[in-house]
């Protein structure tokens, strides 16, 4: 078996750096033709370069999710091209214990790791199903399973974005749209680089794999997921977390 999305169109969010960046280069070897979008512009014209130079197909795309015209930025992309397969991975953490928690840092969170993902999938979601195909991965977590002291605030986002993705496969799945989440454990990447020595040994003591995850550990998910071959898979959660929480 070969996974070959040569043909689709993906736009990956978050593109610039950790999971982002590992899914958009997987797919894009994968044959899809990729849209890299975040907001450092530089990055993910470096990265779309690359990966061009490598002999994919990949344009580096700014975009603000959190933005006040994020939907019309989504409608002149969808001008340019259809959105076949779109992956919501962008997100932030902003901890802090719940009785400290500001209520901007609430709202910064839902805004960025929830909230962008009803705006954009509204827009991508109605030409998917015109095209009668597409595909929606929305990248929650293992902390919107389970828990997390200190994170009220990221648990709920990802959490919401469970349900968001059930909710939505059944409304959509007549139209050959599937819509799945990935909810990773702890991966290596600039969100996890602050856990003291300390706390990481800890940490891998309590996965079953003895090791953090990598952003390619997710990123083969996630290829797999926007395959035709996963075509009977919609409303699921697929914990890619070594065995953290199962
Ligand atoms: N690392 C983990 O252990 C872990 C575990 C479970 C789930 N996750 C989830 O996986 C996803 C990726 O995490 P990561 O670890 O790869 O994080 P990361 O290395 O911090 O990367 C986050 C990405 O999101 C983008 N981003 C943040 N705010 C944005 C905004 N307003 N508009 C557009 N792009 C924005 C960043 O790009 P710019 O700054 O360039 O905009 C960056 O590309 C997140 O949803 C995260 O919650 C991560």
């Amino acid at each position: 078996m070969r996974i070959d999305l040569s043909g689709k169109t993906a736009l990956v969010t978050g593109a610039s750096r950790g999971i982002g960046e590992a899914i958009a280069r997987r797919l894009a070897e994968c044959g899809a033709y990729v849209l890299c979008a975040a907001r450092s512009v530089q990055r993910v014209e470096e990265i779309a370069a690359e990966l061009t130079n490598a002999g994919h197909r990949a344009t580096g795309v700014q975009l603000d999710i959190t933005g006040d015209d994020v939907r019309e930025r989504i409608k002149a992309l969808l001008e340019q091209q259809p959105i076949d397969i779109l992956v919501n991975n962008a997100g932030v953490t902003e901890d802090d214990l719940f009785l400290r928690m500001k209520p901007e840092a609430w709202t910064a969170v839902l805004r960025t790791n929830l909230d962008s993902a009803f705006h954009i999938s509204q827009e991508v979601v109605k030409k998917m199903i015109r095209a009668r195909w597409g595909r929606i991965i929305n990248i929650s977590s293992v902390v919107g399973l389970m828990g997390n002291p200190g994170q009220t605030n990221y648990a709920a986002s990802k959490a919401g974005i469970i349900g968001f993705t059930k909710a939505l496969a059944l409304e959509i799945g007549s139209r050959n749209v599937t819509v799945n989440a990935i909810a990773p454990g702890f991966i290596q990447t600039a969100m996890t680089v602050s856990l003291a020595d300390e706390s990481r040994k800890t940490l891998e003591g309590r996965i079953a794999l003895k090791r953090l995850g990598v952003p390619d550990d997710v990123a083969y998910a996630a290829v797999f997921l926007a395959s035709e071959q996963a075509g009977y898979i919609t409303g699921t959660v697929l914990n890619v977390s070594g065995g953290l929480y199962t």
